[in-house]
């Protein structure tokens, strides 16, 4: 079994002091050695994130370019200053209301990528394309975006599962439901990048999980973690998760 991954999508939420006061508690727990967790904060907050070594840092976006004429944006080189480990690209809520799309989402994955970071590809379909049957082959495009062309990849290779529909609407997809998705996105993953690559690669469930909910995915063979958002804001509820979550892996 591999190494379950739990990240913290926090997105537009805490400000700095309120991130100091959730890693004031949140260090005093006792984490399972056996699972690796991360926070992706909000930029500001990354800095107040740098000065601990209890969970692996993470930003929820980056621009692919050095420096310059970019306003609003983020470099690589400030989220390494703040030892930000893992980049989320992809996620839902930039495609939809930042228009982000697969090429530039595919431009952020390398970039992060060549710049050592570990991003964290987020693929999902709507409440519409699942209706329509379409879902697996709307996430397999989403794959085909960033890997079909790869010239080089990172080490190691985290997609999230997210169905739009589930995001915080307190709607999770079935553990069942999680393990189908994933299982073929981790076949066509191998046909993209090969058997090994796709063996080794970490795929996360993200919708709607929480302590309820997290060992039954985390039973499921395809299922190698969770990225979170509504659970993960207040520090006793993400423990739980984690360690519920990491039940099966102790
Ligand atoms: P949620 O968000 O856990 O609040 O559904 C997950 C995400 O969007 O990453």
């Amino acid at each position: 079994m591999k190494r379950p991954l739990f990240v913290a999508n926090w997105k537009m939420n805490k400000t700095m002091a309120e991130t100091q006061a959730f890693m004031d508690e949140f260090a005093s727990y006792q984490l399972p050695e056996t699972t690796d967790v991360a926070i992706c904060a909000p930029f500001i907050d990354l800095a107040v994130l740098a000065n601990q070594k209890v969970v692996a840092t993470g930003a929820q976006d980056i621009y692919p370019a050095e420096a310059g004429a970019y306003t609003g944006e983020i470099s690589a080189s400030m989220l390494a200053e703040c030892g930000v480990k893992y980049v989320i690209v992809g996620h839902s809520e930039r495609r939809t209301l930042l228009h982000e799309t697969d090429a530039f989402v595919a431009e952020k994955y390398h970039y992060a990528a060549g710049a050592g970071f570990v991003p964290i590809l987020c693929v999902g379909e709507s409440l519409a394309q699942r209706e329509a049957g379409e879902a697996e082959a709307w996430c397999k495009s989403q794959l085909d975006a960033v890997f079909a062309d790869a010239q080089a990849l990172p080490d190691e290779i985290v997609v999230a599962y997210e169905p739009i529909w589930a995001i915080g609407t307190g709607k999770t997809a079935t553990a069942a439901d999680a393990q189908e998705m994933l299982a073929a996105l981790r076949a066509h993953l191998a046909a993209l990048i090969g058997e090994e690559k796709a063996q080794a690669a970490r795929l996360l469930y993200g919708g709607s999980m929480k302590a309820d909910n997290a060992r039954a995915l985390m039973a499921e063979a395809d299922v190698d973690g969770g990225l979170i958002g509504g659970a993960s804001l207040k520090p006793d509820s993400f423990l739980a998760l984690i360690n519920e979550g990491s039940a099966l892996s102790v």
